[in-house]
């Protein structure tokens, strides 16, 4: 089994690589933040605050969260409706920040992402799948850039998905999140000890792939 955990904060370029890794080695691509995601999304569909640990926990074990696969992308289906496109607003994102927190989400998530790990060969990314969902991954990539590279790339992001916001606002908002993301409790995003680093900061795209790819191959 291919296991390839990719880590590390936002805006990172964690989510181009995996697509495109997970293409090139024919695998399946799990985007565990779209999980958050859903669970953010689903509190405020119920008017239930993200921080209201009682409030999630009385239906977290019971949400109705699918993850399917389109043409090879990821679909992400809450209470039998695509939410695919409403999961990546910015208001959704800090949604998800704080309902990751909660311990009760965490484990339902990681239990959920365990399961499709072992069951098929994929690249997953997130903030602890090294560190907590697959320590035993025999693949394990901390991915990062400095914060404003990480904006711009939102930035564009957004723009081309018709979504304008304010460059500052998303900048803020990037760092509150790699706060929010660094400091909670239970699993917070971290480098695993056997992850190896990779500073996308000056890389384009190609080259984190080929750099990743090449170690894959060599050690696979
Ligand atoms: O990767 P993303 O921006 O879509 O993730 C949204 C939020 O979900 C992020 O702020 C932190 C949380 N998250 C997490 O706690 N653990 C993961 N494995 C993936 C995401």
């Amino acid at each position: 089994m291919i296991n390839i955990a990719l880590d590390g904060p936002a805006g990172s370029g964690k989510s181009t690589v995996a697509k495109i890794l997970s293409n090139k080695l024919d695998i399946l691509y799990l985007d565990t933040g779209a999980m958050y995601r859903a669970c953010g999304l689903k509190c405020k569909n119920l008017g239930v605050s993200v921080k209201d640990e009682v409030a999630v926990s009385s239906f977290i074990d019971g949400i109705d969260l699918k993850i399917e696969y389109k043409n090879g992308t990821q679909i992400t289906i809450l209470d039998g409706v695509d939410v695919s496109t409403d999961i990546r607003k910015p208001e959704v994102s800090m949604l998800a920040s704080d309902v990751s927190a909660l311990k009760c989400v965490r484990l339902k998530m990681v239990d959920m992402q365990r399961k499709i790990a072992s069951s098929m060969d994929c690249v997953l990314d997130g903030r602890d799948i090294g560190s907590f969902v697959l320590p035993n991954a025999k693949f394990k990539y901390f991915v990062t850039a400095d914060s404003k590279v990480r904006a711009e790339r939102r930035y564009k992001e957004l723009v081309e998905r018709g979504t304008p916001v304010d460059f500052d606002e998303l900048h803020k908002e990037i760092l509150q999140r790699d706060y929010n993301d660094s400091h909670r409790d239970f699993a917070p995003l971290k480098q695993a000890d056997d992850a190896i680093v990779v500073d996308t900061s000056t890389m384009s795209v190609d080259e984190v792939v080929n750099y990743i790819l090449s170690d894959v191959n060599r050690r696979k």
